[in-house]
């Protein structure tokens, strides 16, 4: 018998909102992105609404044309951590960068907050499209994109090695004998590869789901071949079904080919829900954001995917630029998306830095017309569930109280969380540690 597939959601709580000028409406609070309480509310919020996780996005360079949530906000593995003290089964995903960390330091963090919140850890694996962030560790050249992908896999193996240093019943606590572990169970990597050296073990051993939940954000020809054969789940950017239908179809094909069953990645894409009682009432909400981008913002924004590139010597209403290759370094799966779209619809720049910095998703509309379009996308194959976003602090309790409701009214979305883990909730298995495996086979 096959398992029903079940819709997933995740919550991406983003301080100020992802856009340049979100803070400035009536209802944001400016102070958004390092203020606890905001953080709070909203994760407690999105457990209220049984969601599978909430997510802390993450990069390590700023600059002066920084959008206003990267320019001041928390570091992830902190504030998961006091999230994970004031909520009980929502799952705690946070971003870290495999570019400018190290693989031991980060198994312990997350290893740690998987204790901390009893199993509810999951690791965004990004590989930095900022080359400034080079500037902060060290000064060494930003690697290159095929690069930072071999960076990523190699560094996600050790990882995951470290993870396994404790076999489930390594730490026997014998009291009586003064036996505190089975030396037999404790196991060192001993990992020298291209670009990491680790010994181990690590110094804490697996949690209740075994190991934290792999997620991966990531468009280009690399980010999906990593994802496909790695990640349990994946964002992605596509708000259109179409496009969303092909990604789909693209990532679930190479998961196969890398010999997986593909119902064991999620892919879910980023969506901003905007809710009215009326589509115009939705439209409205919409325009008031978009009002606030003034269209020197709107250029000033469209430069961050090309590792910000001043857009704003080239003639506004003509054709948009020929870039080249330029971008394809950075945001690689963003710049080639955005050339490719003004080529083909033959849009002038004002038209591509209106719809990259002010984008209006299909998710305008009513509560139902919302719910309609989560169960076409995820009945047709374009998504297996939305990490929701929002531009204003009410986007996460509108969709909560009003959509949610109706996906589980249709049975679409479950009333009670299944399981006390993040693995167990996205229905994923608790991996086996490899050691206790080996030993299996050698009988
Ligand atoms: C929902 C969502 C969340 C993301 N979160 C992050 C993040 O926290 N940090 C980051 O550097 N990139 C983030 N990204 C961007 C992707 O990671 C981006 O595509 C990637 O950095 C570039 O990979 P690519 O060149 O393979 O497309 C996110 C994308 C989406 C759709």
């Amino acid at each position: 018998m096959t398992k029903k597939k079940t819709l997933k959601l995740g919550a991406m709580i983003h301080g100020v909102g992802g856009g340049w000028e979100d803070w400035r409406h009536p209802d944001s609070l400016p102070n958004a992105s390092t203020n606890f309480d905001y953080y709070k509310q909203q994760a407690q919020k999105a457990e209220e609404g049984k969601f599978d996780f909430a997510f802390i996005a993450d990069s390590v360079s700023i600059n002066e044309n920084s959008s206003p949530h990267y320019l001041n906000r928390f570091e992830p593995m902190t504030i998961l951590s006091a999230i994970a003290g004031v909520t009980n089964k929502i799952g705690l995903v946070g971003t870290v960068t495999v570019s400018y960390s190290e693989p031991y330091t980060l198994a312990r963090q997350f290893a740690s907050l998987d204790h901390i919140s009893h199993g509810r850890a999951g690791w965004n694996v990004v590989t930095s499209w900022l080359s400034g962030s080079a500037d902060n560790y060290g000064g060494k050249a930003h690697p290159s994109h095929p690069e930072r992908y071999k960076i990523a896999q190699e560094f996600l193996e050790v990882t995951k090695g470290l993870w396994d240093s404790w076999e489930d019943d390594a730490l026997v606590h014998d009291k009586e004998s003064g036996i505190f572990f089975d030396k037999g169970k404790l196991h060192t990597l001993n990992h020298k590869g291209e670009y990491f050296s680790v010994k181990g073990p690590l110094n804490i051993a697996r949690s209740q789901q075994g190991q934290p939940v792999i997620f991966q954000a990531g468009t280009s020809e690399d980010g999906r071949n990593f994802a496909a054969k790695n990640a349990d789940a994946i964002f992605t950017g596509y708000e259109n079904m179409k496009e969303a239908k092909k990604y789909y179809a693209d990532v679930k094909g190479r998961a196969i080919e890398f010999g997986r069953n593909p119902d064991t990645l999620s892919i879910l894409p980023g969506i901003i829900p905007i809710i009215g009682d009326t589509q115009e009432e939705a439209d409205r909400k919409h325009q008031e954001i978009a009002d606030l981008v003034s269209i020197d913002k709107a250029i000033h924004a469209l430069g961050r995917p090309f590792d910000d590139h001043d857009f704003s010597h080239y003639p506004l209403d003509e054709s948009f630029p020929d870039l080249g290759d330029l971008g394809s370094n950075s945001h690689r799966g963003t710049s080639e998306k955005i050339k490719k779209m003004a080529k083909e619809q033959n849009l002038t720049l004002r038209q591509v830095a209106i719809n990259f910095a002010t984008p209006k998703g299909e998710f305008v509309g009513t509560p139902e017309k919302i719910a309609d379009l989560i169960q076409r996308w995820f009945e047709e194959e374009a998504s297996d569930g939305f990490i929701i976003g929002a531009a204003t602090p009410n986007g996460l309790p509108e969709f909560v109280d009003r959509v949610v409701p109706i996906l589980q009214e249709r049975g679409l979305y479950r009333t009670e969380y299944e399981h006390d883990t993040l693995r167990g909730n996205l229905g994923l298995e608790v991996p086996e540690n490899r050691y206790f495996k080996k030993e299996l086979q050698q009988m």
